[in-house]
């Protein structure tokens, strides 16, 4: 009987070390950039701050210290082509289980790189989908720490079946249980989908690379020389495709970041988000938001100050910080509650609406519609993006993503109009017409189909006076009475008191109940 107690421990120890000393090592040693590794400086610089950590490090800085409770840790694959059968890991390359973040449950899978380079054998897969249904089944988020050099490839089709597991599970909880992705590793092949069908995938700058095919098959195929970083790298995700939703130093500051973001989500579909009580009054006004606006409608300001200015404590954690920043998405609190927040950024391209800006902003108003998070939605913009690209690369098709998430989204919308609200982006943006719960304008909207120099243009084309034509449209739509008088707008505020309103809104807004027609699911414009 002693013999199988010491039998377990043994193993129990060497699930502990994944692929053992010599390669947990090597995994330290990946330092972040080749010229930290060329400067002497790294000398001095422990491994845990520069280098990569383990799968089990990272679950210590993820999660509440001593909340980790593991799964599966004897499992091993049973593949027994190409002599695996004499090459088994404890545990088969990911760590799996639940913990909590600031006292809240959460399920993870961490992948061990030291393992068979994390590569995904059928039984891996196995434990991650464990841990999946157990969240789905208890109503908790989901976190993968991806690093993993793809299918295990010694066992062919049993390990494209796992995927498929784990991809069918992602989308069973989708608008169930939040899914995030943190990736931390190579993540090559199908691996990639997996994060892609999580509701946000983050990754670490240097260390980590997302690609369909690696940078050889692209040679071969389209015969363009790149280099992982370029073709799949942190950059390339947060900049030019918008796969990644935001990228982080190392290992530790992204850890230490996702459960800042975790705090923010509920739990589940079936739960609001965390109140996080704060000294920053309900009450606050700020007087220098009167003025925030420049005079000159043409002028610049930077929507990210009013933002920061209106939520708890000036904390915003944005979501997609680089890439379409026109448009600026992210989660905040208000009175100590979540809310999700989309504002066009009058700082880039004027704010205006593009494909890129319309997609990002729609599936976060999407999640935050699955999550029960409130929609602040700060409009300032003069319309949609002109031009063949546009045209031809379907803003008609993808602006209509944006519409159609605001206009189904049943969670309390209030919407605050700074400045230009032009044409259909005016619709688009949390208007009144898409069931806007609370619509405010500051003195200084502007709400009317087009600016006055494009106005005058078209119905004054052949005036001789389109000076005096141009005033006239200034005084008549370049205000928010219009819109006030028709009730398109509930009420126009003084910037200063906009947190006050705000808050109060989104108290009342509370018990809000609002139903979309019963179908098997909507056909939203892909
Ligand atoms: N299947 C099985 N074993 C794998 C593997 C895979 N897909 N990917 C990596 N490994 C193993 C390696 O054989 C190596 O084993 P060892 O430690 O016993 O020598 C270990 O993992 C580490 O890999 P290594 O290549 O030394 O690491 P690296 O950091 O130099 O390179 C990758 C990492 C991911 C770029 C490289 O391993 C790779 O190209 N893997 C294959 C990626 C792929 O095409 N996967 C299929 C896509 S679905």
């Amino acid at each position: 009987e002693n013999d199988v107690v010491a039998k377990i421990d043994a193993k129990r120890q060497e699930s502990l070390l994944g692929g053992g000393l010599k390669r947990i090592e090597t995994q330290h040693k990946k330092a972040r950039t080749p010229f930290l590794l060329q400067s002497r400086w790294l000398l001095f610089v422990p491994s845990l701050d520069k280098g990569k950590l383990t799968a089990r490090e990272r679950i210590e800085v993820l999660l509440d210290a001593g909340s980790f409770r593991e799964y599966d840790a004897f499992v091993e694959h049973n593949c027994v082509d190409f002599g695996m059968e004499k090459q088994k890991i404890t545990g088969d390359g990911v760590v799996t289980g639940h913990g909590t973040i600031n006292g809240r449950r959460v399920f993870l899978f961490s992948q061990d790189f030291t393992a068979f380079g994390g590569s995904l054998s059928n039984t891996h897969a196995q434990k991650i989908v464990k841990v999946m249904d157990k969240a789905l089944l208890v109503g908790a988020p989901v976190i993968g720490l991806n690093d993993s050099g793809g299918a295990r490839i010694q066992e062919g089709v049993e390990s494209l079946a796992g995927y498929a597991d784990i991809f069918l599970k992602n989308v069973m909880s989708s608008g169930v249980v939040p899914q995030i992705s943190l990736i931390m590793g190579p993540c090559a092949g199908g691996a990639v989908y997996s994060p892609a069908l999580t509701d946000f995938t983050f990754m670490v700058r240097d260390t980590s690379y997302l690609f369909v095919t690696g940078p050889d098959v692209v040679k071969t195929v389209t015969k363009e020389e790149v280099t992982q970083e370029e073709l799949g790298g942190a950059k390339a995700h947060t900049v030019k495709s918008g796969v990644a939703h935001n990228a982080f130093e190392n290992d530790v500051e992204a850890l230490q970041r996702l459960r800042d973001f975790v705090d923010f989500l509920p739990l589940s579909n079936r739960e609001s988000a965390p109140v996080r009580y704060t000294d920053d009054s309900s009450n606050r006004e700020d007087a220098s938001l009167n003025h925030i606006v420049p005079v000159d409608s043409t002028k610049a300001y930077d929507i990210k100050d009013v933002i920061t200015r209106l939520v708890d404590d000036s904390n915003f954690f944005e979501i997609m910080p680089d890439y379409a920043k026109n448009i600026v998405i992210g989660f905040a609190r208000m009175g100590g509650r979540t809310v999700s927040i989309i504002a066009n950024q009058p700082l880039v391209s004027s704010g205006v609406l593009d494909i890129n800006s319309s997609v990002k902003a729609a599936r976060f108003v999407r999640f935050a519609d699955a999550f029960n998070i409130p929609i602040l939605t700060l409009v300032d913009v003069p319309g949609f993006l002109p031009g063949t690209a546009q045209e031809h690369n379907g803003i008609i098709r993808h602006g209509a993503k944006l519409l159609y998430a605001y206009a189904e989204a049943t969670v309390p919308k209030v919407t605050v109009i700074t400045r230009k609200a032009y044409g259909g982006a005016y619709d688009v943006m949390s208007s009144k017409h898409l069931r806007g719960d609370l619509n405010y304008a500051w003195p200084s909207a502007e709400i009317a189909v087009m600016g006055a120099k494009g106005a005058v243009e078209i119905i004054f084309r052949s005036s001789a006076d389109r000076a005096s034509a141009e005033k006239d449209y200034i005084s008549k739509f370049a205000n928010p009475l219009p819109a006030a008088q028709r009730g398109y707008i509930d009420d126009v505020i003084e910037p200063s008191s906009t947190r006050r309103r705000i808050i109060e809104d989104l108290e009342m807004l509370r018990s809000k109940k609002q139903e979309n027609p019963k179908r098997k699911h909507g056909n939203i414009p892909l």
